[in-house]
């Protein structure tokens, strides 16, 4: 039986100078293709709210909605690492809270660890986690879930206040970092500083691992792509092309056959 990653390997890769490959996944079946193709970590991401329930931003995915979908996942997951995204409001609320949904995600959803956006200010949130027990994987950068805040999802640039916050979070004792919309040359100098893995999207070629969101890689989200989303495969045209064979097919009498009968 396959070996489930930990956070202890992870850290080893990034000693060994071995690139981490992580991706999102939401359900049993994509989860069981990505395990089967060797990713190390898989993020059940809140970006579960735009790509899989069409909504506008990750802002109204709730706990209950990420502990299903985690369910899955984990299911599937022998060898990859699942890691529980936080949603929006899970967490912000004080510590009690942050420790109840971090560990329902360990109790009852399988997970390995759980992550949380933010820097400076959740640092004191992952020390408690940890402290509990639970491996934490933090996430600076352009934060999804504050894009009011932001004004858009806008690549952040504020050298002082990325190092400060990679800084935080791993003195909190995160076990792993996301770098998301960083210009490469801060996330170089963020994963030459920090012991923990980095593991970047939309941050260069430079860190310790690259994440990227499933139905982006795929060709299933038909939104407006951000540039550091390489397509690898254009699924969603695959799918149609099938289906479109599908109805063709029943309406002219030509499926089922005499091979689908009983
Ligand atoms: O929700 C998500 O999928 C994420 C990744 C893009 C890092 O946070």
């Amino acid at each position: 039986m396959k070996k489930k990653i930990t956070i202890t390997e992870l850290l080893k890769m990034k000693k060994n100078n071995e690139k981490i490959a992580a991706l999102t996944a939401y359900d049993f079946p994509f989860a069981e293709i990505v395990e089967d193709s060797g990713v190390h970590i898989i993020l059940v991401g809140d970006s579960l709210g735009m790509v899989v329930q069409g909504e506008e931003s990750t802002l109204p995915v709730t706990m209950d909605e990420m502990i299903y979908h985690t369910k899955m996942v984990s299911k599937a997951a022998k060898h990859a690492m699942v890691v529980g995204d936080m949603p929006f409001m899970s967490y912000q609320a004080g510590m009690d809270q942050a420790l109840y949904n971090a560990g329902r995600f360990l109790k009852e959803a399988g997970a390995t660890a759980v992550k949380l956006e933010g820097g400076v200010t959740v640092s004191p949130l992952i020390k408690e986690i940890s402290n509990a027990g639970i491996p934490v994987q933090a996430h600076i950068g352009l934060t999804p879930q504050s894009v009011h805040q932001m004004g858009g999802y806008k690549v952040q640039r504020d050298e002082e206040r990325l190092l400060s916050d990679a800084k935080k979070v791993e003195a909190a004792g995160a076990f792993s970092v996301v770098l998301e919309g960083i210009p490469a040359d801060i996330s170089i100098k963020i994963t030459k500083t920090l012991k923990i893995p980095t593991i970047g999207i939309g941050a260069g070629p430079d860190c310790d691992g690259q994440i990227l969101v499933l139905h982006d890689l795929l060709g299933l989200n038909r939104r407006h792509l951000p540039k550091f989303v390489k397509q690898y495969v254009n699924l969603g045209d695959m799918a149609r092309d099938g289906i479109k064979k599908y109805v063709s097919e029943v309406q002219s009498g030509k499926f089922p056959t005499e091979e689908h009968c009983y």
